[in-house]
């Protein structure tokens, strides 16, 4: 192969030239694959060396290995040039400018409904002199039904009503298992609202197994069921407006006595059950009355379960109150379905809380 020598020059010059002019790391192993490759005519050339006569022997593999050096040398002097340029490159583009100003603060999330009206509810009750207590949501049957005067067959008893742990330990089922907590706690006079979650085994439009409610106790010499009404009426012209009205229907739970079911005058048709144009209000469906609650006077045999601490049923007596909290927020801001307040699509809740 007496051309030997002369190829060796070609595959050099057409191999620097393309090293010189390739732009990328990737070009370059291509070209080293090329040149320097197993199946590269250079590698080809090395290996059947000892196919040539003997004399060219010397010459052709000395002349091979020095293009192999050459072209191996300038490739990777090529690669480490790149790579520093690449570097340099994206140092200028990534660079932060400190002197900027910081990206703008996300939107500050803001209170859900519910949050929203339960203090509102605690501030009109702060402000009449109650406070605030809040109590276990894992509750022993006894504060939940015992104490509060459930007869053994009461139906919020039944496995079907109420979420069980074991026999004696279950979820609230409301929050009127604090009324005998406090008052173990707090000897009389105890003027305490209690807000908190409550569970019972429902699920629809109008029920959620999770709700709130907030509680109220008043016990005190001479308390009477004025006093409740008296509150209840702050409280029903606090929340929906000055021009409330609030009515007592009897009604009956097995802690209190009497019992009675409070409304309140319709906000939307301001109690008369007619709108402008002679339309029946859809709010309190036509009556002029909206229930909010149920309360009464605190059972003597409820205070006989704390009697010892200084609660005798015949010395003191108060009253007590219990109201939803999502009942009271959808009636104010026309919620159609209780179960908007924990789908957690901020649509809904980013249109209140504000
Ligand atoms: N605990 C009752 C309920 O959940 C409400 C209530 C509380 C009634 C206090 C009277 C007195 O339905």
């Amino acid at each position: 192969m007496p051309e030997a020598p002369a190829r060796l020059t070609e595959i050099r010059g057409e191999g620097e030239a393309a090293i010189e002019a390739a732009g990328s790391a990737a070009e370059l192993e291509e070209l080293r694959v090329r040149y320097l490759g197993r199946k590269a005519e250079l590698t080809q050339m090395l290996r059947s060396i000892g196919e040539l006569p003997p004399q060219q022997r010397g010459p052709v593999g000395k002349g091979a290995n020095e293009v192999k050096r050459a072209l191996e040398g300038l490739l990777d002097s090529r690669t480490s040039a790149l790579a520093a340029s690449e570097l340099d490159e994206r140092l200028r583009t990534d660079a932060i400018d400190v002197t900027l100003p910081g990206d703008p603060p996300a939107a500050p999330g803001h209170l859900h409904l519910i949050t929203e009206t339960r203090r509102e509810i605690e501030d009109v009750f702060l402000g009449l002199g109650f406070s605030v207590a809040e109590g276990p949501e894992v509750e022993f049957d006894y504060y939940n039904f015992t104490a509060l005067n459930h007869p053994p067959d009461h139906p919020a008893r039944m496995l079907a009503d109420t979420f069980y742990f074991t026999d004696e330990v279950l979820l609230r089922t409301h929050t009127s298992p604090m009324q005998v907590r406090a008052m173990e706690e707090t000897e009389p006079p105890i003027y305490i609202i209690v807000p908190g979650k409550v569970y019972r085994r429902d699920s629809d439009a109008t029920h959620t197994p999770m709700f709130h409610q907030v509680e109220g106790l008043a016990v005190d010499d001479d308390i009477t069921l004025g006093d409740l009404q008296g509150v209840l009426l702050e409280f029903a012209r606090a929340i929906f407006g000055a021009e409330r009205d609030i009515r007592l229907r009897p009604h009956y739970f097995p802690f209190t006595e009497p019992s009675v079911e409070v409304d309140v005058s319709c906000f939307a048709c301001n109690g008369t059950g007619t709108l402008d144009r002679g339309a029946r209000c859809n709010l309190c469906k036509g009556s002029g009355w909206i229930e909010i609650l149920g309360s009464g006077m605190v059972d003597p045999n409820v205070l006989g379960f704390v009697a010892h601490n200084g609660y005798d049923p015949e010395r003191v007596q108060g009253f007590a109150f219990g109201m939803g909290i999502e009942r009271i927020a959808m009636l104010r801001h026309g919620v159609p379905d209780l179960r908007l307040f924990f789908e957690n699509d901020v649509r809904f809740l980013e249109q209140f809380g504000r």
